[in-house]
């Protein structure tokens, strides 16, 4: 099945959301990768409740939102999360993962554990039931224009085979981070169905982001 692209957000310049938006929107692009964060799970503020509402009131493309804050589960009303939208949250910012899950699919959306680059897929086991896709962070998530993990690419292989062999293959796998030209075929090779573009590829002032929203479907 063809990939799918969520763009992140907080590499949007300002000044240009709207032309990206509108951009994304004419090229069919499936979701906007919205980063929250808390300052405590990750050394770094980013895109608040007011960033999300705004965003909602320039387009309908559907919102992926990566929690990269402490104890989501009590959080997950801020949001205003609406049906088929992806939430994920952290396995590591909470002892109640399965708690918030119920939340989030309580709510219409579509559950998603993320892991940092260091946490085993195994954690998943007990969660399967609960899960529409893992999120694998193949960078230290907070900061944007950082360079992949390099054992990050056995990670989707090995995550795909884990799901396939635990009779699951139909949760989706989304990798984010250092989504470049040159590492989307590899991580397209090991088993990624969402795409988080940022600084590596979409968000590259030298092309027209038609231009580059075309160049990336060809690739996944
Ligand atoms: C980092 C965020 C990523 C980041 C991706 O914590 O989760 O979405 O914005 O940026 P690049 O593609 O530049 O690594
Ligand atoms: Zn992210």
């Amino acid at each position: 099945m063809a990939g799918k692209i969520t763009p992140s957000m907080m590499c949007a310049p300002l000044d240009k959301i709207g032309c990206y938006v509108k951009a994304f929107e004419e090229n069919q692009v499936e979701y906007l990768h919205i980063d929250v964060m808390d300052g405590q799970f990750v050394p770094n503020l980013m895109l608040g409740t007011a960033y999300i509402s705004s965003l909602r009131k320039i387009t309908s493309i559907p919102l992926d939102i990566h929690l990269m804050i402490v104890n989501p589960e009590s959080k997950l009303d801020w949001f205003d999360i609406q049906p088929g939208e992806y939430v994920s949250i952290h396995y590591e910012s909470t002892p109640h993962v399965q708690r918030a899950l119920q939340t989030i699919k309580s709510k219409g959306g579509k559950t998603m554990v993320a892991l940092n680059p260091g946490t085993p897929i195994e954690v998943l086991r007990y969660l399967l039931p609960d899960l529409d896709g893992v999120l694998l962070m193949t960078v230290n998530p907070g900061f944007a224009g950082q360079k992949l993990i390099p054992q990050g690419l056995d990670k989707i292989r090995d995550t795909r085979k884990f799901l396939d062999d635990m009779g699951y293959p139909q949760i989706e796998i989304e990798v984010d981070g250092n989504v470049s030209w040159e590492n989307i075929p590899k991580m397209a090779a090991a088993g990624t169905d969402l795409y988080v573009a940022g600084t590596s590829s979409l968000f590259n002032d030298k092309v027209p982001v038609e231009e580059s929203v075309k160049r990336f479907r060809s690739l996944i």
